[in-house]
């Protein structure tokens, strides 16, 4: 048992720095500044709660990086703008980082009110 929790841990950690390592120093910031302003609306909490935006990805960026670069700036009536909060090198990073996710798996479409709102 002490031998199969030893390995455990050990598997637990390999995986997390092989995680890490795949991102680049700026992704990482990106990371770090997406999940103290960004994830309270755009990364579910739980599988069973709503989601308050829209969830985010490298999709997010298939029709290029202005307008979404415009609404991470400038923010919406649903969303704070983040133009005097981050630099442009902070918006870049958060950009980078986002560019590594996946595209999610569909939401119900009773979670997502905001997307009907979207300004796209
Ligand atoms: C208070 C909740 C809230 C926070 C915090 C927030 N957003 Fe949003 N965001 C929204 C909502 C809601 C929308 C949907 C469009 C709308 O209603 O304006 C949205 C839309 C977006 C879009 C456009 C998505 C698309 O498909 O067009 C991007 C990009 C985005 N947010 C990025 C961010 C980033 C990056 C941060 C952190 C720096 C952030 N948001 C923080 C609520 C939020």
């Amino acid at each position: 048992m002490r031998r199969f929790l030893g390995l455990l841990a050990l598997l637990v950690a390999a995986t997390g720095l092989a995680r890490a390592e795949t991102l680049s120093d700026q992704q990482l910031l990106g990371r770090r500044l997406y999940q103290q302003s960004c994830g309270v609306c755009h990364t579910r909490p739980t599988l069973q709660s709503p989601l308050f935006g829209p969830a985010l990805s490298k999709a997010t960026f298939a029709q290029g990086d202005d307008q979404p670069r415009r609404q991470i700036a400038n923010g919406s009536p649903n969303m704070p703008g983040f133009k005097y909060n981050f630099t442009g090198e902070q918006i870049d990073a958060i950009v980078a980082f986002l560019k590594t996710t996946d595209t999610p798996p569909a939401n119900p479409p009773q979670a997502q009110p905001a997307a009907a709102n979207s300004q796209r």
